[in-house]
């Protein structure tokens, strides 16, 4: 590591450069030297399977382990993205996917990003909410919609009487792409495996697809959000149940359009009044 110019001109000249290169957070004290660092060794199965396990997980008849992934992420992604389908049906609990997720080490975005951010609120819950990826707030905690748009979210969410104890959080893409950057398409093909088991798993009554990333990619829709939002859908999972899905806007795009709010608050009273005609 260079040393620091020690005079004030130098060190701010230093900092824009780097906020100029795309550098736009600090992720530690004392800087490393990734290059100089062994490489890390290559997934070998789905790393260790957690203790807690759900009641219909045989916990003492654990499942093979997956396909050991190519080396690097470098892999082919059509390959990638059929390894990421293999290890995630290999997870019969969500503690066992976040495992696996954990250890997968065939989408790039894992090496930039300093966290894993699975999921927040309650699996249990009767509604998942998805979004597209985390960012830097959520990166540094390592649980989706913890910053602006997190609030937002809560906000919402308070609107129809619900927190984050009664909903379920996650994102199509687990790691937040270098700068906030949209996932690419080859990226969202690798990780979408991992968002489709972890809501198999959940298994929530509602789906609610923040912005129209996550509902294009999740619902198949090809329209933009603000002709789907609102709308009720059926997303199907690969082992055959059907869940209400309804695409609403992303909370991000809210804080930049605020009259757009009203849109987004009538989506949630739509699914107020669904979640009050099942009770
Ligand atoms: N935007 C998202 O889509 N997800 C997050 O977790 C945060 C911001």
């Amino acid at each position: 590591m260079q040393d620091l110019p020690s005079d004030r001109d130098a060190l701010k000249a230093l900092l824009d450069f780097h906020v100029e290169a795309g550098v736009d957070l600090a992720l530690d004290e004392t800087p490393h030297n990734r290059f100089a660092e062994p490489k890390p060794e290559p997934a070998r199965g789905a790393g260790p399977v957690p203790e807690r396990t759900v009641a219909s997980a045989d916990s003492r008849n654990p499942p093979p382990p997956p396909r050991a992934l190519p080396k690097t992420a470098a892999g082919a992604p059509d390959e990638v993205a059929s390894l990421a389908r293999e290890q995630a049906r290999h997870a019969r609990t969500l503690e066992e996917l976040e495992a696996i997720l954990a250890a997968f080490e065939g989408c790039a975005l894992k090496f930039s990003a300093k966290n894993l951010a699975f999921a927040d609120g309650n699996p249990e819950g009767r509604v998942m909410l998805v979004g597209e990826a985390p960012g830097a707030d959520e990166d540094r905690i390592g649980k989706p919609f913890m910053g602006r748009s997190g609030q937002l979210l809560d906000r919402m969410l308070a609107t129809i009487g619900l927190d984050r104890s009664q909903v379920y959080v996650a994102n199509i893409v687990p790691w937040r792409p270098p700068g906030n950057r949209t996932p690419t398409p080859q990226e969202i093909a690798i990780c979408k495996p991992f968002i489709a088991r972890q809501i198999e798993l959940a298994a929530p009554e509602f789906l609610l697809c923040l912005g129209g990333p996550a509902a294009q990619n999740l619902l198949g829709l090809k329209d933009g959000i603000l002709r789907t939002r609102g709308r009720w859908f059926t997303y199907k999972t690969e082992d055959g149940r059907e869940i209400r899905a309804l695409p609403t806007l992303h909370p991000a795009y809210l804080l930049r359009q605020p009259l757009q709010k009203r849109l987004g608050w009538r989506d949630f009273m739509t699914l107020r009044r669904a979640l009050d005609a099942k009770e």
